[in-house]
């Protein structure tokens, strides 16, 4: 508890994905669509899908541990692990299955629901914890396996998610806070935009009393009202991040924003008036992986030698809630 006002350094990422990829060309004889109307609408090629042996929870074990040997660090210096995550293996949590796969034996872990913003919300849960001087090493994992989830006969949503997930490590840093500055906000009125709904089904127990037995449905998402929502909220979120930062889009190297489609990272980049070659983008590889899809694009970009130490990146996660929030932190 002695590292009150310590600053944050993000100083490891690790990735990880299933091996069988779904691509425009299979997706094409599966439901009625092509690849000429994926990739022209979403930029989208591939996506990987979780087979039977491949856990949510494996897959972000696999993501924390390469981000943990990434900072040099090992398991057991973890305080604390932080799973972004709408689709766990268990509904009361992964978070400690992930601790228990990495021999974390000393982190505290536990699951955060944000959906598709849920990364970013977790980054920003982490640096509290650190700059108040509770925890000096903390993993944060995004992580989704959406395709438990999806209607693999509703043509406009099957095409556009994937699984995977990726991590990074927060590190407690006396030389200078990396993470400039951020934003989280919430629209529950847009709630019905996007959701994965419980369907509650009466089971009488006694006389008078009934349980609300059930089963979640598949995804469901008005596309137009959220491509609408992200192009509008996103950028307004990154300036008001920036402006806290006292930052203007010229300090910014990277635009790391939530992978749902091509054309709302082209739009975003549009509206703040940055060059479409700032843009980080793995979308034709991986679709839309939720709360997976910044770390995955951020570790694909660290491996690619794109991002490097000391690069400023605007990232911002958007989705079902309705949740969006935006950061600026600078790498390593
Ligand atoms: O991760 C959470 C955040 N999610 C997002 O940010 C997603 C935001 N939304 C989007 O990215 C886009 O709205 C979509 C990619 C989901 C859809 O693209 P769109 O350009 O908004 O298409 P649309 O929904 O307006 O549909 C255009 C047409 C429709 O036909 P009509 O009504 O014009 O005859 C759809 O029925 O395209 C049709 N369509 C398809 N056609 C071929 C919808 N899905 C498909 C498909 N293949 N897979």
């Amino acid at each position: 508890m002695n590292n009150i006002g310590a600053g944050i350094a993000i100083i490891g990422c690790g990735s990880a994905a299933p091996q069988n990829k779904l691509t425009n060309e299979n997706l094409s004889r599966m439901v009625e669509t092509s690849d000429e109307w994926i990739t022209s609408r979403t930029g989208m090629k591939i996506r990987h899908i979780a087979n039977e042996t491949e856990s949510l929870s494996q897959l972000s074990a696999d993501a924390a541990q390469k981000a943990i040997a990434d900072a040099g660090l090992s398991p057991i210096d973890i305080d604390l692990i932080i799973l972004a995550t709408s689709t766990p293996d268990d509904l009361f949590g992964s978070a400690s299955k992930v601790q228990s796969l990495l021999g974390a034996t000393r982190a505290a872990a536990f699951d955060l629901t944000a959906a598709c913003s849920g990364f970013v919300f977790a980054l920003i849960t982490a640096s509290q914890f650190i700059r108040t001087g509770v925890y000096q090493n903390v993993v944060v994992i995004g992580a989704d396996v959406v395709s438990r989830w999806v209607d693999w006969s509703d043509r406009t949503t099957c095409v556009l998610f994937g699984d995977g997930a990726g991590a990074i490590v927060c590190q407690a840093s006396q030389t200078g806070d990396r993470l400039l500055a951020f934003e989280m906000r919430s629209d529950g009125s847009q709630n019905g935009c996007l959701n994965l709904p419980y369907q509650s089904q009466s089971q009488s127990l006694v006389s008078g009393i009934t349980a609300q037995s059930g089963a979640y449905q598949p995804i469901m998402m008005n596309g137009r009202e959220v491509y609408r929502f992200a192009v509008a909220k996103v950028p307004e979120a990154i300036e008001k991040a920036m402006y806290r930062a006292g930052l203007v889009i010229e300090d910014i190297d990277w635009l790391l924003l939530h992978q749902a489609n091509q054309r709302i990272l082209d739009a975003v980049a549009k509206r703040l008036k940055l060059s479409p070659e700032k843009i980080l983008s793995n979308i034709g590889e991986y679709g839309n992986t939720s709360a997976a899809s910044i770390p995955l694009a951020l570790d694909a970009a660290l491996r690619e030698g794109k991002v490097k130490p000391g690069d400023t990146i605007a990232t911002a996660g958007f989705g079902a809630g309705l949740t969006w929030s935006a950061a600026i932190f600078k790498w390593g």
